[in-house]
Protein backbone atom coordinates (compact mmCIF):
# COMPACT_ATOMS: atom_id res chain seq x y z
CA UNK A 1 0.00 0.00 0.00
CA UNK A 2 1.42 3.69 -0.72
CA UNK A 3 1.48 6.29 1.38
CA UNK A 4 -0.96 9.26 0.33
CA UNK A 5 0.85 12.20 -0.80
CA UNK A 6 0.25 15.56 0.99
CA UNK A 7 -2.68 18.05 -0.13
CA UNK A 8 -0.73 20.93 -1.99
CA UNK A 9 -0.05 23.82 0.79
CA UNK A 10 -2.83 26.68 0.20
CA UNK A 11 -2.47 30.26 1.24
CA UNK A 12 0.98 30.69 2.33
CA UNK A 13 2.29 32.89 -1.00
CA UNK A 14 3.40 35.52 1.44
CA UNK A 15 4.82 33.33 4.03
CA UNK A 16 6.81 31.51 1.50
CA UNK A 17 8.28 34.40 -0.39
CA UNK A 18 9.07 36.20 2.78
CA UNK A 19 11.64 32.75 3.30
CA UNK A 20 13.02 32.49 -0.05
CA UNK A 21 14.06 35.83 0.51
CA UNK A 22 15.86 34.98 3.63
CA UNK A 23 17.32 32.26 2.14
CA UNK A 24 18.55 34.53 -0.42
CA UNK A 25 20.05 36.27 1.88
CA UNK A 26 21.66 33.30 4.10
CA UNK A 27 23.02 32.46 0.77
CA UNK A 28 25.19 35.98 0.22
CA UNK A 29 26.49 34.79 3.72
CA UNK A 30 23.22 37.33 5.79
CA UNK A 31 22.27 34.00 7.90
CA UNK A 32 19.12 34.94 10.33
CA UNK A 33 17.19 33.33 12.74
CA UNK A 34 13.31 32.92 12.27
CA UNK A 35 10.67 32.48 14.98
CA UNK A 36 7.71 31.07 13.63
CA UNK A 37 4.77 31.35 16.25
CA UNK A 38 0.94 30.91 15.92
CA UNK A 39 -2.14 28.73 17.19
CA UNK A 40 -2.26 24.89 17.70
CA UNK A 41 -3.01 23.42 13.96
CA UNK A 42 -3.13 26.48 12.66
CA UNK A 43 0.00 25.45 9.97
CA UNK A 44 3.39 26.15 11.13
CA UNK A 45 4.81 22.35 10.97
CA UNK A 46 3.40 22.26 7.25
CA UNK A 47 4.79 25.90 6.59
CA UNK A 48 8.28 24.94 7.70
CA UNK A 49 8.02 21.31 5.83
CA UNK A 50 7.38 22.78 2.39
CA UNK A 51 10.24 25.45 2.62
CA UNK A 52 12.70 22.16 3.91
CA UNK A 53 11.02 20.63 0.38
CA UNK A 54 11.33 23.88 -1.73
CA UNK A 55 14.93 24.02 0.28
CA UNK A 56 16.09 20.46 -0.68
CA UNK A 57 14.79 20.67 -4.53
CA UNK A 58 17.20 23.80 -4.59
CA UNK A 59 20.37 21.96 -3.60
CA UNK A 60 20.16 23.11 0.30
CA UNK A 61 21.09 20.61 2.80
CA UNK A 62 18.16 20.84 5.12
CA UNK A 63 19.10 20.40 8.80
CA UNK A 64 16.20 19.41 11.60
CA UNK A 65 15.77 19.80 15.27
CA UNK A 66 13.10 19.74 18.12
CA UNK A 67 13.43 20.95 21.53
CA UNK A 68 10.95 19.81 24.72
CA UNK A 69 9.94 22.39 27.09
CA UNK A 70 12.08 20.03 29.54
CA UNK A 71 15.47 19.69 27.79
CA UNK A 72 15.46 23.28 26.08
CA UNK A 73 18.88 23.81 27.49
CA UNK A 74 20.33 20.12 25.63
CA UNK A 75 17.80 19.98 22.94
CA UNK A 76 19.08 21.90 20.56
CA UNK A 77 22.93 21.07 20.70
CA UNK A 78 24.44 19.20 18.11
CA UNK A 79 22.64 16.10 18.83
CA UNK A 80 19.12 17.91 18.76
CA UNK A 81 19.47 18.19 15.10
CA UNK A 82 19.36 15.17 12.09
CA UNK A 83 19.06 15.65 8.13
CA UNK A 84 15.72 15.31 6.51
CA UNK A 85 16.25 12.64 4.10
N1 LIG B 1 -1.43 26.11 4.18
C1 LIG B 1 -1.90 24.85 4.27
N2 LIG B 1 -2.37 24.21 3.17
C2 LIG B 1 -2.84 22.96 3.27
N3 LIG B 1 -2.87 22.24 4.40
C3 LIG B 1 -2.41 22.81 5.51
C4 LIG B 1 -1.89 24.14 5.51
N4 LIG B 1 -1.49 24.44 6.76
C5 LIG B 1 -1.74 23.36 7.49
N5 LIG B 1 -2.28 22.38 6.77
C6 LIG B 1 -2.71 21.07 7.27
O1 LIG B 1 -3.39 21.29 8.51
C7 LIG B 1 -2.98 20.34 9.47
C8 LIG B 1 -2.37 21.04 10.69
O2 LIG B 1 -1.20 21.72 10.29
P1 LIG B 1 0.16 21.70 11.14
O3 LIG B 1 0.38 20.35 11.74
O4 LIG B 1 1.23 22.24 10.26
O5 LIG B 1 -0.19 22.73 12.30
P2 LIG B 1 0.74 23.26 13.47
O6 LIG B 1 0.56 24.75 13.54
O7 LIG B 1 2.13 22.78 13.30
O8 LIG B 1 0.06 22.59 14.75
P3 LIG B 1 0.69 22.34 16.22
O9 LIG B 1 0.72 23.66 16.91
O10 LIG B 1 -0.30 21.41 16.84
O11 LIG B 1 2.05 21.74 16.04
C9 LIG B 1 -2.03 19.39 8.76
O12 LIG B 1 -2.75 18.27 8.28
C10 LIG B 1 -1.49 20.23 7.62
O13 LIG B 1 -1.07 19.41 6.52
MG1 LIG C 1 3.39 21.57 14.53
Amino acid sequence: MTRPSSPPIVGRDRELDLLADLRTSAARGEGSVLLLSGDGGVGKTRLVRELARLSKESGWQVMYGRAYALETAIALGRRGFRRIE
